[in-house]
């Protein structure tokens, strides 16, 4: 059978659709805030700081221009950013599934922070539905339904 995992967060394989930023408050400033003030945080949380930095290493520049970019292509539909993630996480061994948890508290909290709460909402929703994504490809079988910890309770 094919697998089309991959598919499912590659952004330039899906439709046009709407092509409107999911609130008219985010700018290309705001997002370069949100990734930069998200990976210092992540950088220093026990659990996830090492996941990153073994991975990244010398890399830092790089990673933060790339999730610019991507960020930039699901909030402004931008289209700058190229590229699929479903692969990438898979590739990283040491991922366990509450370490989505621990990256959704921490953008969240980030988002908010950055953005105000306004913005944060649709935001925050479009990381969890990735999220969701990547934890389905990594970690479930058919029968595995998406932890609850993975939605917003507004959402
Ligand atoms: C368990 C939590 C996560 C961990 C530990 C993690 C870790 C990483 C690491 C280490 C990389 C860099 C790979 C490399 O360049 O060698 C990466 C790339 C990336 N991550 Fe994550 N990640 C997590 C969750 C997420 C989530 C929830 C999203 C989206 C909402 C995301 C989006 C991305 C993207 C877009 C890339 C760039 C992929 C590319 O190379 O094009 N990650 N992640």
């Amino acid at each position: 059978m094919a697998d089309n995992s991959a598919d499912l967060v590659n952004l330039d394989a899906r439709p046009a659709g709407n092509r409107d930023p999911v609130h008219p408050s985010i700018t290309e400033e705001l997002i370069s805030r949100l990734v930069e003030q998200f990976y210092a945080k992540a950088r220093q949380d026990e659990r996830l700081g090492p996941l990153f930095d073994t991975r990244i290493n010398d890399r830092w520049p790089m990673h933060l221009d790339r999730m610019k970019n991507f960020w930039s292509s699901v909030l402004l539909k931008s289209g700058r950013y190229k590229g699929k993630p479903v692969p990438v996480h898979m590739a990283i061994e040491d991922i366990k599934s509450d370490d989505f948890r621990l990256w959704l508290r921490l953008f969240r909290e980030t988002a908010i922070d950055v953005l105000g709460q306004d913005a944060a909402v649709p935001t925050i929703i479009a990381a969890e539905r990735i999220a969701q994504s990547l934890w389905l490809a990594k970690f479930a079988t058919p029968f595995d339904p998406v932890p609850d910890w993975m939605f917003s309770k507004s959402a």
